[in-house]
């Protein structure tokens, strides 16, 4: 267990129903934070493995509802997280629309949908959470995006939405790091990616994965954590790999 979660003092997990959710969750409890808590949209994620324990604290938030997010930190406000993560996401939609491949395919409403959930509800987080970091010590606010939200990395093209609602998303960490070193200078703010990972929203497209490229949610999840840990404020802003390493916008 690296030494960056025994500092952790509270944490909060928006989208602990998820594979990649849940498993930083569970791995939080295992580091022994002393607050956890872990946000869904039904506000009951099932039992953690600390259920036993006092530290987890669920919640209900939906990412198209604001009032709902301001609540859910309005929740926290007693005891606030130094570190926020934003696990949620969608690739294909609530009613099964899947990623589209051609430009011909493109329907407003369902790119509206897939911004609001990747882009959108994570930046409205970020407004009524970023508020509760404390000047004064490490705070850290973290999103996972997708490696396909790269631009410039981009030589494959397809799943328009989704990785245009990546791209937005990491814009949107990059200016609020920009706009919080002024007065959080400890702050850092991070677009992650996790890797290729077996949970329900890659499942139907693990065809062509190789299996060892395809990662547990436990491992990605232990590798981000990490990854965080050693992040600098000077790295606010930036995109990383679930390896470290940084990824170009
Ligand atoms: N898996 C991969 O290979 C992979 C690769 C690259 C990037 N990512 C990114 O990693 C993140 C987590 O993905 P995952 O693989 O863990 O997916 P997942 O298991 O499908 O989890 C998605 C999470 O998003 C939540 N969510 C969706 N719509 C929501 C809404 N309107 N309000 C609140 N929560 C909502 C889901 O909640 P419900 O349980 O209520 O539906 C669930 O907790 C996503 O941002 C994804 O784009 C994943």
């Amino acid at each position: 267990m690296d030494d960056w979660i025994n500092k952790v003092d509270a944490a909060a997990i928006f989208g602990a129903s998820g594979g990649i959710g849940r498993a930083m969750v569970e791995h939080f409890v295992q580091g022994g934070v002393r607050r956890i808590y872990a946000g869904s949209r039904s506000g009951n994620c099932g039992s953690f493995e600390s259920d036993t324990a006092p530290a987890v604290k669920e919640f209900a938030f939906d990412l198209t509802n604001e009032e709902s997010i301001r609540l859910a930190v309005a929740y926290m406000q007693g005891d606030p997280p130094d570190l926020i993560i934003v696990a949620t996401g969608q690739l294909s939609t609530d009613d099964g629309k899947a990623p589209e491949r051609s430009y011909r395919k493109l329907d407003a409403e369902t790119m509206e949908q897939i911004f609001r959930v990747n882009a959108i509800g994570p930046a409205i987080i970020a407004k009524h959470a970023l508020p509760l970091f404390t000047r004064d010590r490490r705070c850290v606010f973290a999103a996972l995006s997708a490696r396909v939200g790269s631009i410039s990395d981009n030589q494959l093209g397809g799943w328009h939405s989704y990785r245009a609602s990546k791209a937005a998303l990491n814009m949107m960490l990059r200016n609020f790091a920009i706009e919080l070193r002024r007065t959080h200078p400890q702050a850092v703010i991070a677009s992650l990616h996790p890797g290729t990972v077996d949970t329900a929203l890659s499942e139907p497209f693990q065809g062509n994965v190789p299996e060892r490229q395809l990662f547990s949610s436990a491992h990605s999840a232990e590798r981000l954590i990490d990854v965080l840990d050693g992040l600098t404020p000077a790295d606010s802003g930036g995109f990383f790999g679930w390896d470290g390493e940084p990824i170009a916008y």
